[in-house]
């Protein structure tokens, strides 16, 4: 029996590739990519995985054509108005990471009412990073700490490791497996705090490609893995 990790992230990468391979427009890619992501935290939640990240847009791509942009903005919106009443019904909680600005403000709109039509649910947590930026957030929970300790919620000698995890976006574990669909090795500025002993699956298949199967190549990669934490085993 494989074990299933606690919290499992991905970066959903390919979409414009899967496209353009396809003569199609990078729009198209997103739009498929859309459904993969629907599928698989449902999939990935009712194996058992209690926490899926899933990084949906990075601060950096605010800086591709107005167009590409704008079309993700109107993705995200009906995708968070329709598509989203399934994972609801699948008892999924969603949750989001990210700076609010620049988004737009019927794109708050959406997630604020999926966050909160999600929020008593309980199978699982559905965290979707969207203009998500690993460093933004470790520079804004700097912020957050000396506001806080300036009003006296926080004193310096407790500031440690543990605290800086609710300091984050959303208190969650740190990550066990962290998977990167189209054949990119990096990280891209993806959750660095919460990635610290984190196993790394890649994989060449393009997001709008992968699959239940593929999701269980990597659960079964991540069960062969030697977890050591720093110590001699
Ligand atoms: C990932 O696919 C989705 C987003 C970044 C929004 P890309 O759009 O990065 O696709 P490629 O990497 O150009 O193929
Ligand atoms: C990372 O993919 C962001 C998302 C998947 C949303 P990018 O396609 O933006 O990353 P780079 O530019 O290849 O590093
Ligand atoms: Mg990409």
């Amino acid at each position: 029996m494989n074990n299933m990790p606690n919290h499992v992230a991905i970066i959903m990468d390919g979409n414009g590739r899967w496209a353009t391979k396809r003569g199609l427009k990078r729009s198209e890619g997103h739009k498929e990519g859309i459904k993969i992501l629907e599928k698989i935290a449902i999939y990935a939640i009712n194996k058992g995985v209690k926490y899926l990240s899933v990084y949906a847009f990075s601060t950096d791509n605010f800086k591709r054509t107005q167009e590409e942009v704008d079309y993700l903005m109107e993705l995200f919106i009906t995708m968070f108005k329709t598509k989203f009443n399934k994972i609801n019904k699948e008892n999924i909680k969603v949750v989001f990471s990210g700076r609010k600005t620049p988004l737009r403000e019927d794109v708050l709109k959406a997630m604020d009412n999926i966050t909160k039509k999600t929020k008593n649910n309980t199978k699982g947590v559905l965290n979707i990073c969207l203009n998500y930026g690993g460093q933004e957030e470790i520079v804004d929970a700097c912020k957050k700490i000396i506001e806080d300790e300036k009003d006296g919620k926080v004193n310096i000698e407790e500031i440690n490791k543990k605290l800086l995890y609710k300091y984050m976006y959303q208190d969650l574990p740190p990550i066990d497996l962290l998977i990167r669909t189209s054949g990119e090795y990096r990280v891209s500025n993806y959750m660095l705090y919460q990635m610290s002993y984190s196993e790394f699956y890649f994989t060449d298949v393009l997001f709008p490609d992968f699959n239940e199967k593929e999701f269980d190549k990597a659960i079964d990669s991540f069960n062969n893995r030697d977890r050591r934490f720093g110590k001699v085993k």
